[in-house]
């Protein structure tokens, strides 16, 4: 067997003490895949007097990050700190010094991958990120290789497990957001600030980097349209329900005429769809692709060993190319100017989807034909409606889901009916997602 594999992790938290824990565990299984030992030979991390939940004996405990980097000891250095500074620097000291690099990094590749796949290119060194998205689903795998002879056309999924723990609380459970959120934060599900799960800010890191996968484009963090799901009510779960729809946190990267949607937000999809099927802090990602068709991947997204094993994965994959020529591993991330496509980022307000509209209205005569001409003034037909009594003298409810339109129309529509004197303030709007036109 040839010589070993000499890693240093730089972060020593949930996802790096799982990467400890499982190259010892498969240690043997992972040397003969290889052809050779992968080795854990040096670890950085802030606080050393922490409890770790793992084996360092044997490991050099560094002290500083940037000599780590730069030891001509360390073949590959594998970033797990997470945050955009002083990651982003030690990546790039370690491609300066021509050394791969494996990261879990999402938020930092969604807003400044590019320098760093710019400095890579033209170090002729590897990045690998498996990690940043989906946990243990291998998804940028498939896309990179299992699904590489076919043009991709959408590729949407629930990949923010805390966003999806949530909505699924709300939804079994009849609690509202607040509650849902708290539980989230109890069961470890949610960080003490959750806002970048529950604001879509994580989802659309993810999102930026299947859509630059997917489509070969730059990773265009700002061009994403982002919601969170803090507007949707227990009222609106159960409303869609019995339209036969569920509620899920959507990332969406799909192709359209005007160019790509990149789109995080709460989303209708018809109850029987994969997607509507995963609940609690799972993870899914369905791919449309032209040869293959609709594909579906389902996992834990989250959490040390699922992380880690994407981890290891991409320490294998750079592993076995080490030595060999890096600018063919993913030639649109280090821009070489051939294989980068121009896309433009459709916006919003022309994205075509259909829509569910909840209202609270006067129980007055007339509402629903003043609301159904405002609709086919513009256009828009009426799908379903369902309306809800209204009890002890309150107001109705309404639940329209239209056909698909442009968000503008749908927009023009909504400013209108909000001027109806009988609509009350606030009524609720969500996007509708149908798959392949279903
Ligand atoms: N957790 C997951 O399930 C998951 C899933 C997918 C991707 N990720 C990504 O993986 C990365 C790590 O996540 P995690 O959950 O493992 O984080 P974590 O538990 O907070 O661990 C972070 C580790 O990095 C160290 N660290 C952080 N900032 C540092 C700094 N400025 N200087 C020195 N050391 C620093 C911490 O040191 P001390 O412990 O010594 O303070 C800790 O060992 C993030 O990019 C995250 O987005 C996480």
């Amino acid at each position: 067997m040839s010589a070993p594999v000499r890693i240093g992790l730089l972060g020593l938290g949930t996802v790096g003490q799982g990467v400890v824990r499982l190259l010892q565990k498969n240690r043997d299984e992972i040397a003969r895949r290889l052809g050779r030992p992968l080795v854990l030979t040096h670890v950085y991390t802030r606080e050393w007097s922490r409890r770790r939940e793992c084996d360092l004996s044997g490991v050099t405990q560094v002290r500083e990050a940037r000599q780590m980097v730069r030891d001509p000891a360390v073949d590959v250095a594998v970033e797990v700190m997470g945050g955009l500074s002083p990651a982003r620097e030690l990546i790039l000291e370690a491609i300066a010094h021509g050394k791969p690099v494996v990261t879990a990094n999402k938020a930092l590749l969604a807003e400044d991958g590019n320098r760093i796949f710019s400095a890579a290119r033209e170090r002729g060194v590897r990045v690998a990120f498996e990690a940043s998205v989906g946990g243990g689903i291998p998804i940028l795998k498939v896309i990179r290789e299992g699904l590489a002879g076919n043009r991709l056309e959408e590729v949407a999924g629930i990949v923010n497990g805390t966003g999806n723990y949530i909505l699924t609380q709300m939804s079994e459970h009849g609690v509202d957001f607040a509650a849902a959120l708290a539980e989230a934060q109890a069961r470890g599900y949610a960080e003490a600030d959750p806002r970048l799960d529950v604001d879509g800010i994580d989802a659309a890191h993810k999102l930026t980097i299947l859509a630059a996968l997917a489509f070969g484009m730059p990773l265009a963090f700002q061009s994403v349209a982002i919601e969170g799901i803090a507007a949707v009510t227990v009222q609106d779960i159960q409303l869609s329900r019995e339209l036969g729809y569920r509620i899920k946190p959507l990332a969406i990267a799909k192709r359209a005429a005007a160019g790509v949607e990149l789109r995080v937000h709460p989303t209708l999809i018809p109850q029987a769809h994969l997607l509507a099927q995963v609940d609690g802090a799972l993870n899914a990602v369905v791919v449309q692709s032209d040869a293959a068709g609709t594909t579906g991947y389902y996992g834990r997204g989250a959490g040390g060993d699922a992380t880690a094993s994407a981890v290891v994965a991409d320490l294998l994959d750079v592993a076995r190319l080490l030595g060999a020529d890096a600018r063919h591993f993913w030639p649109p991330l280090g821009f070489d100017p051939d294989a980068v496509q121009t896309l433009s980022v459709v916006a919003l307000r022309d994205v075509e989807c259909a829509h569910y509209l909840r209202l609270r209205v006067a129980d007055t005569p007339g509402v629903l034909k003043a609301i159904t001409s405002i609709l086919a003034e513009l256009d828009i037909s009426i799908e379903a409606i369902l309306q809800k009594e209204p009890q002890n003298r309150q107001d109705a409810t309404l639940a329209i889901l239209t056909s698909v339109v442009p968000e503008h129309r749908f927009n023009a529509a909504l400013d209108k009916i909000r001027g109806l004197p009988f609509v009350r303030p606030g009524p609720s709007h969500l996007r509708v997602e149908h798959f392949n036109g279903k």
